[in-house]
């Protein structure tokens, strides 16, 4: 299959090369034959939907734009990229930074958009340094700048590190990060399209969405729509990772068997063995089983018939031996870490789940701890601010009930059930510290003394009269 984005041309990178293959001939003739307007229906038309996880339609995000110049508006792409599993955007920075610049140049122009920032990854110094001479080779050639191309359409293109925070690729935080705050999420509504950067209206996408954006325009959206699963058509950048022979990033139309994407294209499952658990579309996703798998086909909507979703694409694959629960321990310290600490639910469950996790680990877990974890997990989930939540929430509870045996099995029938003193510490290196907590008697005794306390308050006794 030709492929779109990751396209087999040496050196592509270079703008000569990009430019000697066609590459800014689709900003062209958006300025010069469509309206803004158009570029909105094509893009529509060809049922791009976003490739940063949430799987929205580009086209009809781009229509919530408002219309007019009143105010000023901006482009965000979010190069974050810092879900545990996937790497494909690098790739896209790294081969074909051009394509996914003329992109956003086009999305730029069908918004009426004067100021276009790249977010990237903080740690991604050398695909910032890329970007950086892209930019400048844009800029010099004429495709960035002023009156492009003779019309009255403008724009300017920035690039912005991010200091490395996984939160900062959720779309407002990433918004308030760039304008030099803390990376809080913000809630909404208001939407970007309303309020976003600076308080003008914003559109957040993601690389790879904007990356197929100039094939679009080229070869229409109707071709595009052909492509792959009706769905969600088009190829996917598949991010490859773990227990696979040849692991890396592969573009292919979306709908693929997942066996196919594991045997035909990886290589298989290292050293003959079986697939324990595969988690398809980045560590936030439901995880799937073995025979999960073996019907998986990796687009969003046949992903959600086996209970899972494509997320970001990146496919983590985990052969037989794979101890499932420490997997899904250290995934979870890993969105403990990067709860921003806004919201309750996520801040404090997922330090619990972390809690219960260590402990099943250490050998100290107990039987009602499988169903403990299920609770924090759907107490999390839906009840905060951002996606960061349900991103902590899901592989905890679907792996917990998809492998609930492998969970029982380090759970040993002896343990002493009503005291549990000592509970492992959170932060940092796997050698966790301990720390030492109350028995649950003096702590229920520690609550009972509280409320006694506070009933004999004067403040307290004339409040609740
Ligand atoms: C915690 C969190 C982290 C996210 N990180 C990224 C990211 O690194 N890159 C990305 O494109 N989208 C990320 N997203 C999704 C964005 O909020 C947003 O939906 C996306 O950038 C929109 O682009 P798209 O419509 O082109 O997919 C994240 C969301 C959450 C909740
Ligand atoms: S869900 Fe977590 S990361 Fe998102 S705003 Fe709330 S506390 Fe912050």
């Amino acid at each position: 299959m030709e492929k779109i984005i990751l396209r087999d041309i040496p050196d592509l990178d270079n703008i000569d090369v990009y430019v000697a293959n066609g590459g800014y001939s689709s900003l062209k003739k958006v300025i010069a034959e469509m309206t803004p307007d158009q570029v909105i229906d094509e893009v529509k038309k060809s049922g791009l939907r976003g490739r940063g996880g949430a799987c929205f339609s580009t086209g009809m995000k781009w229509s919530f734009m408002p219309k007019g110049n009143e105010k000023p508006k901006f482009l965000c792409c979010n190069g974050d990229e810092s879900e545990p599993g996937s790497f494909k955007d690098r790739e896209i920075f790294e081969k074909n930074p051009h394509q996914f610049i003329e992109g956003a140049l086009i999305a730029a122009y069908a918004m009426g958009i004067g100021a276009v920032y790249t977010y990237i990854r903080g740690e991604y110094w050398k695909w910032f340094n890329i970007m950086e001479k892209s930019v400048a080779d844009a800029y010099k050639k004429g495709f960035i700048g002023k009156n492009l191309f003779g019309s009255n359409f403008s724009v300017e293109m920035y690039n912005h590190m991010g200091a490395g925070a996984y939160i900062c690729g959720e779309e407002t935080s990433l918004m308030n990060s760039l304008e030099g705050k803390r990376g809080y999420p913000r809630v909404k509504p208001p939407f970007p399209a309303v309020s976003g950067m600076w308080g003008n209206p914003t559109t957040i996408n993601n690389i790879e969405t904007l990356a197929n954006v100039p094939a679009i325009i080229n070869k229409g959206g109707e071709w595009f729509s052909k492509i792959g699963d009706p769905r969600q058509p088009g190829t996917l950048l598949f991010g490859v990772s773990g227990d696979v022979n040849k692991p890396g990033v592969y573009e292919l139309p979306t709908g693929i068997p997942l066996m196919e994407l594991i045997n035909d294209h990886c290589g298989g499952v290292k050293d003959g063995k079986e697939i324990k658990m595969v988690i398809p579309g980045g560590s936030s996703m439901p995880p799937l089983t073995r025979e999960e798998c073996l019907i998986a086909k990796m687009d969003n909507e046949s992903l959600k018939e086996v209970g899972s979703m494509i997320g970001t694409a990146g496919v983590i694959v985990m052969a037989e031996g794979t101890d499932v629960v420490d997997v899904i321990r250290r995934v979870t310290k890993f969105y403990y870490h990067e709860s921003c600490g806004q919201c309750t639910p996520c801040r404090e469950g997922c330090g619990w789940m972390l809690k219960v996790l260590n402990r099943i680990m250490d050998g100290s877990g107990r039987k009602s701890d499988l169903d403990l974890l299920i609770s924090v997990a759907e107490n999390i989930e839906g009840n905060t601010i951002c996606a960061l939540g349900d991103a902590a929430a899901w592989p905890v509870k679907h792996a917990v009930r998809k492998f609930r045996k492998d969970f029982e099995a380090k759970i040993k029938d002896d343990t002493p059930l009503p005291v549990l003193n000592k509970v492992h510490g959170l932060r940092e290196s796997d050698e966790y510290d301990t720390i030492t907590f109350q028995s649950e008697q003096e702590v229920v005794e520690g609550l009972i003394g509280t409320v006694q306390e506070l009933s004999q308050n004067e403040d307290v006794k004339r409040f609740s009269s």
